[in-house]
C-alpha cells in the first residue's frame, strides 16, 4: 500500500479536519445514534463491533466513520480498497496482519474481485481464512484462524454489491444529505482548526456552493483561506469568498466547469436530451463510474438533470440556469 508524497500530504490535511470521535461528528444523526449503541454494546461485551457497510456519495464521510469506529474502540485502523486487493493473496495478507479488535476499512468494496470476495465470506463470518492447497482431486482446504476484527466496507454503489456480501454486514448505514446548517457548522469547525475567523455570511456562501458535501465544503474553505492569505492579509470576508469562486469558476449552484460543459453540450448539441450515458462520458472524457458517481448525482438531486428510461434530459430549471449564465450573471447571488 505505498503512497505518493502528494497523497500523504493530502491525507495529513484531511486528517486534521476529520472528526476523531463520534461527538465531534456533525450531521447524519440516525447513523450516529445507531453507531453509538453499537460501540457501547461492543464495549460492554468486550468484543469488536459487528462488520459495518457504509454507502453514499463520495465525500460524505465514509472514511471518517471508519476512523471514528477505530478511535472509539481504541484500536488500529487499516485502510485499503477493493481495486487494491487484486488477488485473494493480497486480501489474505491483510487480514492475517490484523490484531484483535482492529478496524479494516475497504473502500470501494464493490470492486473486489470475485475470488477475493469469496475468500472474505468465511473471514467475515467466523474469522477463518480458507486456503486451498494443491489442485484438482488432491486439493485440500486449510482453515487458518484469525483474530476477530471489524470490517468497515464502503461503497458509492450499494446496488453493485452481491447479496452474499451485503448480508454478512451486521450494520448497514446510508449516508444521506447534509443540511445547509450542518455544512455551515462543519465549515465553522474547520475554520477553527485552521485558526481562521469566518462569519456566518461567508460560511453560508461557501455552503451554498459545496453541493452540501463536507469534503467539497472543506476544499472550498481551504481555497478561500489561501486567497485571503495571498490577497487580503489573511482576512476572510465576503469579497474574498466571491473572488475565490470566480477564480475557481464555481457558480451559484456549486456547478463547476465540467458540470456546465455537460449541461451546455446537452442543451446546444443534443436539444436538451435524451442522451445516453455513453455520450455523456464522451462529453466529459470520464469513465462511466465517475460520471454516475461524481457528476450525475448532484445534477439530478439539484433538479437540473432528469434520468428517464430513454436517457438523461435537461430540466427547465437547468435551461433557466444556463440562460442566466449566458447573461453573465454566473456568479452573482
Ligand atoms: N469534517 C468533515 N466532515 C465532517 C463532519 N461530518 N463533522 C465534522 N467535521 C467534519
Amino acid at each position: 500500500m505505498s503512497k505518493t508524497i502528494k497523497q500523504l500530504i493530502k491525507e495529513k490535511e484531511d486528517q486534521k479536519l476529520r472528526p476523531q470521535l463520534l461527538q465531534e461528528y456533525i450531521g447524519q444523526s440516525e447513523v450516529k445514534e445507531s453507531l453509538k449503541i453499537a460501540i457501547e454494546a461492543a464495549r460492554i461485551r468486550g468484543k469488536p463491533i459487528d462488520h459495518i457497510l457504509i454507502y453514499g456519495p463520495p465525500g460524505m464521510g465514509k472514511t471518517t466513520i471508519a476512523s471514528i469506529v477505530a478511535n472509539e474502540m481504541q484500536r488500529k485502523l487499516w485502510r485499503t480498497s477493493g481495486p487494491a486487493l487484486t488477488s485473494p493473496r493480497d486480501l489474505a495478507t491483510v487480514v492475517a496482519t490484523l490484531e484483535t479488535g482492529d478496524v479494516l476499512f475497504i473502500d470501494e468494496i464493490h470492486r473486489l474481485s470475485p475470488t477475493a470476495e469469496e475468500l472474505l465470506y468465511p473471514v467475515m463470518e467466523d474469522f477463518h481464512l480458507h486456503i486451498t492447497l494443491g489442485k484438482g482431486l488432491s486439493a485440500q482446504v486449510k482453515e487458518i484462524p484469525l483474530q476477530t476484527f471489524t470490517l468497515v466496507g464502503a461503497t458509492t454503489r450499494a446496488g453493485l454489491l452481491t447479496s452474499p456480501l451485503r448480508d454478512r454486514f451486521g450494520l448497514v448505514f446510508r449516508l444521506g444529505h447534509y443540511s445547509a446548517t450542518e455544512i455551515v457548522q462543519i465549515l465553522e469547525r474547520s475554520a477553527r482548526i485552521y485558526g481562521v475567523q469566518i462569519d456566518s455570511d461567508c460560511a453560508r456562501a461557501i455552503a451554498t456552493r459545496s453541493r452540501y458535501t463536507p469534503r467539497i465544503a472543506n476544499r472550498l474553505l481551504k481555497r478561500t483561506i489561501d486567497y485571503a492569505l495571498a490577497r487580503n492579509k489573511g482576512l476572510l470576508n465576503r469579497a474574498v469568498v466571491e473572488e475565490t469562486f470566480q477564480l475557481m469558476k464555481i457558480d451559484t449552484l456549486g456547478l463547476d466547469e465540467m458540470d456546465r460543459k455537460l449541461l451546455l453540450a446537452l442543451a446546444e448539441k443534443y436539444g436538451g436530451g435524451p442522451l445516453g450515458i455513453e455520450s455523456m462520458c464522451a462529453i466529459l472524457g470520464e469513465d462511466r463510474d465517475t460520471v454516475e458517481d461524481v457528476y450525475e448525482p448532484y445534477l439530478i438531486q439539484s433538479g437540473l438533470l432528469d434520468r428517464t428510461p430513454r436517457g438523461r434530459m435537461l430540466t427547465e430549471k437547468a435551461k433557466r440556469h444556463l440562460k442566466m449564465d449566458k447573461g453573465l450573471n454566473l456568479f452573482a447571488q
